[in-house]
C-alpha cells in the first residue's frame, strides 16, 4: 500500500486486513499500550478545513505508536495559494515520513500524492472520507462480528462520507442503500464503481428517494450533515430539501429491531439527527468516533512499516 486516498483503490482483502490490524492494535492499546512501531516517524497533518476527530485521532495515533505529528493549519501552508501543491508535496517529503491532508478539492489530494515521496492519506476531501469509513467498518464489525450480508442504509446527502461508505460496503459484500432528495444523489460515476465492486463481492447497491422504504430491514442506519464544510452558502435550500430526511425515533423504529445508528460527527442535533436517537440505546456514535483512532493506527502502520 503506497497511499490511502480512496477505498475503491484497495481490495476487499486489504480492507479486511486493515480492520483486523485495527482490532489487534485496539486490544493491545487497551491492555496497556501499543509497542512503538512508528518510533521516530513523523506525520504532517495539512488542514484546509476545521477538524476535531481527524486532527486529534491522527495526532494521538502517532503518539501511541511512538511517533509524532505536526499540525499545519490553513493559514500556515496556503495550499495552492501561497505555494503550489506540488512544491508543498516535495518539500514536506524531505522532512516527514507521511502526509495526511484535509482538502476542499479531491484533485488537490491526488496532486499531493502524485508528487510526494512519502505516503499520503486522504483526511477528507469534497469527494470522499476513507478514514471515516474504516472507523465505521470497525464499529460495525465489532458490533455484529461481520460486515458481509449486512444492510447499511445511509439517509441524506450523497456526499463524501456516503461515497466512502458505498465503497466500503461494495468491497466487503454489504448491501448499501441510500435515500436522498432529488438533486442530492450520489454522483453517477460513483454508483457505477460501487455497483461493479458490489458484483465482485456479492453486495448490492440501491438508490431510493423514500427514507422510510430505505431503512426497512437495515442493520446499520447512518446519517451525516445536510451542509458539508464549504457548502455554507447553500445552507437554506439544503435544509429545506433534507427536512423529510431526519433520522428520528420514528424512522429508526422502521429499521431492523437490532439496528445500530451511526453518524460521522459533527452532528447537527435537531436537523439530520434528533437528540433522542443520537443519545439513544441504538446509537454507537461515540465508540464510532473513538474508532477513528484505532482504524487510523492500522492505516499508519500499514503505510509506514
Ligand atoms: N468525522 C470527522 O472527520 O470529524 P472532524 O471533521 O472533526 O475531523
Ligand atoms: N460531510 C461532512 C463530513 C464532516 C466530517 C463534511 O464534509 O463537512
Amino acid at each position: 500500500m503506497r497511499h490511502f486516498l480512496s477505498l475503491a483503490d484497495h481490495t476487499g482483502q486489504e480492507l479486511q486486513a486493515l480492520l483486523s490490524l485495527a482490532q489487534q492494535l485496539k486490544s493491545e492499546w487497551r491492555q496497556g499500550g501499543n509497542s512503538p512501531r512508528l518510533q521516530a516517524k513523523v506525520l504532517a497533518m495539512v488542514f484546509q478545513k476545521p477538524s476535531l476527530r481527524t486532527r486529534v485521532s491522527f495526532d494521538m495515533a502517532m503518539r501511541h505508536l511512538g511517533g509524532d505529528a505536526l499540525y499545519l493549519s490553513p493559514a500556515e501552508i496556503g495550499l495552492g495559494k501561497r505555494e503550489a501543491i506540488k512544491d508543498v508535496s516535495r518539500v514536506l517529503s524531505g522532512y516527514v515520513d507521511c502526509i495526511m491532508a484535509r482538502v476542499f478539492e479531491h484533485r488537490h489530494i491526488l496532486e499531493l500524492a502524485q508528487h510526494a515521496k512519502v505516503p499520503v492519506i486522504n483526511g477528507l476531501s469534497d469527494y470522499s472520507h476513507p478514514c471515516q469509513a474504516m472507523a465505521d467498518g470497525l464499529t460495525i464489525l465489532e458490533h455484529f462480528g461481520r460486515l458481509e450480508g449486512l444492510q447499511l442504509t445511509f439517509i441524506g446527502d450523497g456526499n463524501n462520507v456516503a461515497v466512502s461508505l458505498l465503497f466500503l460496503a461494495a468491497r466487503m459484500g454489504m448491501n448499501f442503500t441510500i435515500a436522498s432528495p432529488e438533486g442530492f444523489e450520489l454522483p453517477g460515476e460513483v454508483v457505477e464503481i460501487g455497483r461493479r465492486l458490489a458484483t465482485e463481492s456479492g453486495g448490492a447497491v440501491r438508490l431510493l428517494r423514500d427514507p422510510r422504504e430505505a431503512v426497512a430491514g437495515a442493520q446499520v442506519v447512518y446519517t451525516d450533515t445536510w451542509v458539508s464544510m464549504g457548502q455554507e452558502e447553500d445552507a437554506g435550500p439544503r435544509e429545506a430539501a433534507f427536512r423529510p430526511y431526519q433520522v428520528n425515533s420514528e424512522l429508526v423504529a422502521l429499521a431492523d429491531r437490532a439496528a445500530i445508528v451511526l453518524h460521522c460527527l459533527p452532528a447537527h442535533r435537531g436537523q439530520e439527527i434528533t437528540d433522542e436517537v443520537a443519545d439513544g440505546p441504538q446509537s454507537l456514535i461515540f465508540p464510532q468516533a473513538e474508532n477513528r483512532l484505532h482504524a487510523q493506527k492500522a492505516i499508519l502502520v500499514s503505510l509506514l512499516t
